[in-house]
């Protein structure tokens, strides 16, 4: 097989990043080791920014968004005592839209499909090669069993942490923070008891009450790292999540339902540099993590094909290498804003061992409720810099 752009990838960077550039008249094949069924139905989070949104939207990826999506004004931040509404509309003029990655995915699926986009679902043994010429490629086994081979212009990583590109860059520098805490995240069939997302401190541990739709919730408990989903009963976690939520308090009460989920995510973050090295480039959770907390990582993988996208087209197209030589730089700007960001909600709202930390924690979030200086830094961070930021 020979294309202009091969996409390692089939999550939402790679499926957006061929849509991108199909509309500018560029042409990919995206390789995945996943099945379709698996990549659109793993549960990620579910909050698009403002500028993702208007992305979307303007490649005509609006439609079921517009239709299904919430919009959220702000969120509610809390501890014991207090619940305070940080209202990004007053703030900075953007709101965010409640919309899962699920969703999002099987949207990009389907455009793909209209435009007749190649896919290869199921390889295995998937490598790059020659990125330092002009005719890199990739191999892999294909689902008949196979060996196979997908000659490009450029190669794009779009594989995730766990994926070969990034191990294809020669001498990378790489950031990485671990954290001593895992979110236990539930799906749970009943309605939120909240118009928006509350993010609660508390002396047990962090608690946040998401959603996904009007009848669907989504919730998290910080638990300890290595922690055993079995551990925690459905029972066990409706009870922690009624008190870090603050269940009773101020008439605010929360009702529980049946849990269709249950999964414990790992915190943490890394950061690996450059996003280029030839003809080979990554974008997404491939060159970047960041723990959940502020709900970054999809909205910080479409900022980046946001900008790949048109900097790919001025080079296979116009031949143009400006965009594509300044990628890297440009998207890191933004990768090390959300990666504070998310940093910094991270270490505000989770308990640690240490009692100074709690105090500093208690004063941030009292500076932050109190403060339109304080609550305008997380709603202008929260709400979405804009691309290119
Ligand atoms: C969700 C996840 C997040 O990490 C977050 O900060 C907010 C919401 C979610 O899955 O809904």
């Amino acid at each position: 097989m020979r294309t202009q752009v091969a996409i390692v990838g089939a999550g939402p960077a790679g499926l957006l990043l061929s849509h991108l550039l199909d509309r500018a008249g560029v042409e990919s094949v995206i390789v995945e080791t996943r099945s379709r069924e698996y990549v659109e139905a793993r549960i990620r989070a579910g909050i698009l920014e403002q500028s993702t949104v208007d992305l979307l939207r303007a490649a005509g990826l609006g439609e079921r968004l517009d239709r299904e999506g919430d919009v959220h004004r702000g969120i509610h931040l809390q501890w014991p005592g207090h619940r305070h509404h940080v209202d990004f509309v007053d703030l900075v003029g953007r709101t965010v839209t409640v919309y899962g990655q699920t969703e999002v995915t099987k949207d990009l699926g389907r455009a793909r499909d209209a435009a007749g986009q190649q896919i290869v679902y199921e390889v295995a043994d998937t490598a790059v090669h020659d990125i330092e010429t002009d005719r890199p490629y990739v191999t892999f086994i294909g689902p008949d069993g196979r060996p196979d081979r997908l000659d490009a212009d450029v190669v794009v990583g779009c594989d995730g942490s766990f994926g070969p590109c990034r191990r294809a860059m020669p001498d990378p520098s790489v950031w990485e923070r671990v954290y001593p805490y895992s979110w236990l995240g539930i799906l749970a069939d009943v309605a939120p008891s909240t118009d928006e997302l509350i993010y609660a401190w508390h002396p047990d541990g962090f608690a946040l009450h998401s959603m996904r739709s009007s009848t669907v919730s989504r919730l998290y408990l910080q638990v300890p790292a290595g922690t055993e989903v079995e551990t925690w009963s459905d029972d066990r976690i409706w009870e922690a999540l009624a008190t870090r939520l603050g269940h009773g308090e101020n008439g605010w009460t929360l009702t529980p339902g049946p849990i269709t989920e249950k999964s414990v995510l790992p915190m943490r973050s890394f950061v690996q540099e450059p996003l280029r090295h030839g003809r080979l480039f990554l974008a997404g959770d491939a060159a970047h993590i960041v723990p959940p907390t502020g709900a970054k990582g999809l909205n910080l993988a479409v900022a980046d094909v946001a900008l790949l996208a048109p900097a790919l087209a001025a080079l296979l197209r116009d031949k143009n290498p400006e965009l594509a030589d300044a990628y890297s730089d440009t998207a890191l700007r933004r990768v090390w804003r959300c990666t504070h960001f998310s940093w910094w909600m991270t270490t505000m709202l989770h308990t640690s061992a240490d009692p100074f930390d709690t105090q500093l924690q208690l004063s941030q979030l009292r500076w932050v409720a109190a403060s339109t200086a304080g609550a305008t830094g997380l709603a202008e961070n929260y709400a979405g810099l804009p691309f290119g930021y």
